[in-house]
């Protein structure tokens, strides 16, 4: 562990220096991994797992897309690639990496696969922590463990690719082995994470729920939007509101925070642009402060996984999501990015 100060309060992390590629690899030469779900974040880490030299078993039900595309990925049917069932039955390390809802549907078949000894592993603490909602009481002989990437599972895959990599959080729930610890710190290595960082089931799911609701997601798409249409009705152009709205915010000043800190990006902007940002991030701040705490609450009470468990178990929720994110895509803000990234010149003509 590397004890990090962050601004002031001082963390233990692990990165590849205090627990190597070869340590992980040695770990987990011993097991066998199992990747129950090929959505989103199962292709990330399963084939940042292969590709770093841990044999990976896939589980996914066939005749699905999902099934294709671990096909097409080079994982083979009858051996690299089975049924979840099948998987779960093999594996000592099984990762349990169907959507939140599909997890709920298929824990009791998945729980019927374990044997004393596996390790149970998540991305998220979702599952466990919501049991009453979920019904996940994972048996007292198994390691219960978590590593939650800090990214999509796109990016798990492309940062990887890249030479990077992202930060995951990780924590032991239940240690019935003794090596529970060291089983998760060998999948975060192993997974391609950046850092990793010591969480509980409990915060992961907490943070992770308020951020993807906050700032990350939900935030963002509301104050884009409201920014966009307070424009629009002030009689600018739709090119104009989006490049005031998203267009340089991507390409330009969310790049310089990446970089170097907020204060980098106002350090780079006009004294106009910095005068303004510091006199209204505060008005902002004091005005979104409320729906923060109230999200924060509905995330503890379990009022956000009951609505999420109700609405993506029904039959027909992707035929309902697509309406919703159709929605968003044909609305005029986005329509108006669509022509406005044709106009980038590295995708002009194509
Ligand atoms: N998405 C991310 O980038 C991300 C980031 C961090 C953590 N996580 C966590 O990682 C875990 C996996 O999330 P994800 O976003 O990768 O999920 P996802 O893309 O929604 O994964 C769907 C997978 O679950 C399978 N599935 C869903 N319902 C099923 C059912 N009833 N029976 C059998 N299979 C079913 C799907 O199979 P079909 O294709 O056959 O439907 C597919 O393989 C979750 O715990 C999530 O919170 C995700």
């Amino acid at each position: 562990m590397a004890e990090i100060d962050f601004g002031g309060t001082l963390e233990n992390v692990v990165t590849s220096e205090e627990f190597s590629l070869e340590k992980a690899q040695e770990i987990l030469r011993k097991e066998t991994v199992v990747v129950l779900g090929y959505g989103v974040q199962g292709p990330g880490q399963a084939l940042n797992l292969r590709d770093n030299g841990i044999q990976v078993i896939v589980g996914q039900r066939e005749g699905t897309a999902s099934w294709d595309k671990a096909k097409a990925d080079g994982f083979v049917p009858g051996e690299t690639l089975v049924s979840i069932e099948e998987a779960a039955r093999k594996g000592t390390i099984i990762q349990f990496l169907l959507s939140d809802a599909g997890q709920v549907a298929l824990w009791p078949k998945v729980k019927a696969c374990l044997n004393a000894g596996d390790a149970l592993f998540f991305s998220h603490g979702f599952g466990v922590v919501y049991k009453d909602q979920t019904g996940i009481v994972p048996p007292a002989d198994v390691d219960v463990i978590l590593v939650a990437p800090k990214g999509s599972g796109r990016t798990v895959r492309t940062n990887f690719l890249d030479g990077s990599g992202i930060n995951s959080s990780f924590a032991v729930f239940q240690d019935a082995t003794g090596r529970a610890r060291e089983r998760t710190l060998a999948m975060g290595i192993a997974i391609g994470s950046g850092y990793l960082f010591p969480t509980t089931f409990e915060k992961e799911v907490y943070s992770d729920l308020t951020g993807e609701r906050g700032v990350l997601m939900g935030c963002l798409a509301g104050v884009m939007e409201a920014q966009y249409q307070t424009l629009r009705k002030n009689g600018h152009s739709p090119s104009e509101a989006f490049n005031e709205t998203v267009e340089e915010l991507t390409q330009s000043l969310i790049r310089l925070v990446a970089e170097n800190g907020m204060d980098w990006m106002f350090a780079n902007c006009s004294t106009t642009a910095q005068r303004g940002a510091l006199d209204w991030a505060p008005k902002f701040r004091d005005a979104v402060m409320p729906v923060f705490e109230t999200l924060y609450k509905s995330v503890v009470t379990g009022e956000e996984t009951r609505r999420t468990l109700d609405l993506n178990s029904a039959p027909d929720y992707r035929e309902r999501l697509q309406e919703e994110l159709d929605a968003i895509k044909n609305s005029e803000m986005w329509r108006a990015g669509t022509a406005v990234r044709s106009l980038r010149p590295e995708r002009r003509g194509k």
